[in-house]
């Protein structure tokens, strides 16, 4: 997978976010799709699992924390590509044709981390997965959210209890997970980022201003044509 390149069919810029759960992800995706709005480029915006019709079903069934311990891991390793081989279809591959940016909250480094490691699947069979399943399309960008292991937990641990609180969303599932595994995860992002240094940028900790000026500067700076109209960088 590391010497894979986004293919040339596609003319727009596939970009992912990846990092454990709590890292903040979701809000550093909105902050440059806002971003990017302001230099009047509109981005596609999706999340693994869900996005298409069959992806937000076959998240509600993986995170509903009702089928915690019905779902063997290999089950949940296939339901993952599914999904992401549909939004592949459905979403990202017709948007780079079009030429559009795709900012895709989790992909294929997800499984690695949370099936491969933390489940102990191996990395080499979530790889051919990847490569059975996927189309060989590799994002040009990953942004990795890698914050201390010990704060995300932390953060992991708050927004669930104010869904719960807040909606009585059950999306507990993999947060209800050990410490050991979510160390794993970490572990295993970490080796993804030096595995992968052209494609992945590690982006540490920080506040939500300091870690989405981070993020935009490295945007820019990989796709400086993309950039060429943003205001005040
Ligand atoms: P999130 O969308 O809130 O980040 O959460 C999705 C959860 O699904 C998160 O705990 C990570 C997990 N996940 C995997 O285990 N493997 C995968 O391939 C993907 C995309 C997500």
């Amino acid at each position: 997978m590391s010497a894979m390149n986004q293919a040339p069919r596609e003319q727009g810029v596939f970009i992912t976010f990846e990092g454990p759960d709590g890292s903040g992800k979701t809000t550093q995706i909105a902050r440059l799709a806002e971003w990017l709005r302001s230099a009047g480029t509109e981005p596609v915006l999706l999340r693994q699992p869900g996005s298409t019709g069959l992806g937000e079903r076959i998240r509600a069934t993986l995170l509903d924390s009702r089928s915690e311990g019905t779902i063997a891991p290999l089950t949940e390793l296939a339901l993952m590509f599914a999904d992401r081989a549909q939004s592949i279809h459905e979403i990202i591959l017709p948007a780079l044709t079009d030429g559009r940016t795709v900012l895709c909250d989790r992909y294929t480094d997800s499984s690695e981390a949370y099936q491969g490691a933390g489940r102990g699947l191996g990395t080499e069979r979530v790889l051919a997965l990847h490569r059975a399943l996927c189309d060989g399309l590799q994002p040009r960008l990953t942004v990795l959210l890698l914050p201390d292991v010990d704060a995300a937990l932390d953060r992991a641990r708050l927004r669930n209890l104010h869904a719960r609180e807040a909606n009585g969303s059950d999306e507990n599932r993999f947060e209800a997970e050990g410490e050991a595994f979510y160390r794993r995860v970490h572990q295993a992002y970490a080796a993804i980022a030096q595995r992968e240094p052209e494609r992945v940028h590690m982006v540490g900790d920080g506040d939500i201003e300091t870690v989405a000026a981070r993020v935009r500067a490295i945007v820019q700076q990989r796709f400086p044509a993309l950039m060429h109209s943003v205001a005040g960088v």
